[in-house]
């Protein structure tokens, strides 16, 4: 689910609900271990996690809001502003909600009970009524978006150069820093 703020190696945590056993996929070409990666592997509701607020600096979730009612992916980016230090960064990749209402028989084919719900919504809007600032979606190919925001910090004037050096722009150091990849 994110990185940890502090500490030389900071740890990646990952939370899911799935029921059966946690897995890595394996679309994934390296083990942890290969990538010196610390990861926690948790169990548990993104809705209500344990995790004390302001522990992390990175918050991602990847391909889960297409799964849940919109009401949960709302509750769940006030669980991820909750977690994030001011200035922290929060991800979402998910189905492209433009593409997804343009054409309908994309939705019927994931047979996901609340992908049209998810559809006519917009992460942008949810993520902003959750007090994200900076927020923007891009769109991923043709399927995908990946949306992005801010945690506010206090100082108005700093908001831009924290907006720079977040997260994601240091995302494509991941090998290099050893910087953590948080997944929901
Ligand atoms: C399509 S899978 C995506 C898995 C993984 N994030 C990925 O990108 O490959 C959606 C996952 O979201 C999990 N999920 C659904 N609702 C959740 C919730 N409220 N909290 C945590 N995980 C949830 C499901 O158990 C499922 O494992």
């Amino acid at each position: 689910m994110n990185e940890k703020k502090s500490g030389a190696r900071s740890k990646q945590t990952l939370q899911t609900l799935q029921t059966r056993r946690i897995q890595i996929p394996r679309k994934i070409s390296f083990t942890p271990k290969q990538a010196s990666l610390d990861l926690e592997w948790v169990h548990g509701n993104a809705e209500e996690t344990s995790f004390p607020e302001a522990s992390f600096d990175l918050v991602t979730a990847s391909l889960l809001f297409h799964e849940t009612p919109p009401i949960a992916a709302k509750s769940i980016l006030r669980e991820c502003y909750r977690l994030l230090i001011p200035g922290g960064e929060v991800l979402i990749l998910d189905g492209n909600q433009k593409t997804l209402r343009q054409v309908d028989w994309l939705s019927d084919i994931f047979e996901e009970p609340y992908i049209k719900n998810y559809a006519v919504g917009s992460v942008d809007a949810w993520m902003g009524a959750a007090g994200f600032e900076a927020v923007q979606t891009e769109d991923w190919w043709w399927v995908h978006q990946i949306t992005k925001g801010i945690k506010p910090i206090a100082a108005r004037d700093s908001a831009a150069l924290v907006y720079q050096t977040s997260a994601s722009a240091r995302f494509e150091n991941l090998g290099a820093e050893g910087t953590p990849v948080p997944v929901f």
